[in-house]
């Protein structure tokens, strides 16, 4: 999301310092923001206030993306420790740089709640704290309101964006990405895709070119102490996503699933889906004029021609590349 936010953010003609200390991130997807003179990048740690206050001098807006996800398969003391003090450093560097804020939060945090679709003002219902993918959302709620504290407390323009499972071109390729690359890399490769769980649990997947629409309208217009949901609201379970996917690659050998209980996920800890999740758009709508465009069907297609090309790519002889 970062490197599609910077490219906008070019494009309207900002000067864009780029900050990422490269634990998942990947320069190529800066390929094109690094020949514009509009742009600098430097691999640092968010957590590091010293560090953040040696290149933000004279910076205006703040879009905090930096952050660790559900801890899957890694461990959950990175996502809440990253989480939370890389928001913590961030909003410092903002009360001293007068800057306006805008943290990146995750439709995660409406966790369980079964009232469809979530709304800003819903419910957060998580799962117990035995539970470790919960620690994402709690850190997510922990950012939120830690935010909003600073935004009461010194008086900074601060705005939340909570992301609904974004996915496009330069995704990680990993269940870090989310299952779009996962499964998009299975279908080419002629191996069976994982499903966690039954599969008929739903989404509403945004292609990334509308979140960082979203993301855009948020930072430039979004009012202080204001929450948005960004996302699409064309829901779709996973076992239907794994199909589609399916048919629009063209891959012809026949599609093979493989079902994976919740407790084998995660090396044996204890894990919890979230059932449903499709968000209420109508604030952004009436109140930045946002709308996500673009049809899960055009976005998948889009994200598999370039999983596609990566792909051809990597199998081609060194001599080749
Ligand atoms: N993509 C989605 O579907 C989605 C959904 C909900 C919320 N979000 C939120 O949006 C933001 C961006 O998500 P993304 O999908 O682009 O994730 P991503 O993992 O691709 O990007 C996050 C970036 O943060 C960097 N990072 C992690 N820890 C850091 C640290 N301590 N210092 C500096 N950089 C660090 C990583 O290297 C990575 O490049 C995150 O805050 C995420 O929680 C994303």
């Amino acid at each position: 999301m970062g490197s599609h936010l910077t490219d906008s953010l070019l494009k309207s003609g900002y000067h864009v310092i780029g900050v990422d200390n490269l634990s998942h991130g990947s320069l190529e997807n800066l390929k094109d923001a690094r020949s514009n003179a509009n742009f600098e990048f430097h691999q640092q740690d968010v957590c590091d206030l010293d560090g953040l206050r040696k290149i933000s001098a004279g910076v205006s807006m703040i879009a905090h993306l930096a952050a660790f996800k559900i801890p899957r398969y890694g461990k959950a003391i990175d996502t809440l420790l990253i989480n939370a003090q890389g928001s913590h450093s961030v909003l410092q560097l903002a009360v001293e740089l007068k800057a306006k804020f805008m943290l990146a939060s995750t439709s995660d945090v409406y966790g369980k709640n079964p009232k469809i679709p979530f709304s800003e003002e819903d419910d957060s219902v998580i799962g117990p704290s035995t539970v470790a993918r919960w620690s994402y959302a709690a850190s997510k709620m922990f950012d939120e309101h830690l935010a909003l504290a600073y935004a009461d407390a010194y008086g900074i323009p601060v705005s939340i964006v909570r992301i609904f499972g974004s996915y496009g071109p330069r995704q990680n390729l990993t269940w870090w990405g989310g299952p779009q690359s996962v499964f998009i890399g299975a279908i080419l490769r002629g191996e069976t895709i994982p499903i966690h769980g039954d599969g008929l649990q739903t989404r509403s997947f945004t292609f990334c070119s509308d979140t960082v629409a979203g993301l855009h309208a948020v930072l430039e217009n979004g009012p202080s102490g204001e929450i948005f949901n960004i996302g699409s609201n064309e829901e779709i379970s996973i076992v239907e996503l794994a199909k589609l996917i399916h048919k629009l690659s063209g891959v012809k050998e026949e599609l093979k699933l493989s079902f994976t209980p919740y407790n084998e996920i995660s090396a044996g800890r204890k894990y919890e889906d979230v059932r449903r999740r499709v968000p209420d758009t109508s604030k952004a709508k009436r109140m930045l004029g946002f709308e996500a465009k673009v049809k899960v069907a055009d976005g998948l297609k889009r994200t598999i021609e370039w999983q596609r090309a990566l792909q051809e790519v990597e199998l081609a002889p060194a001599g080749a590349r």
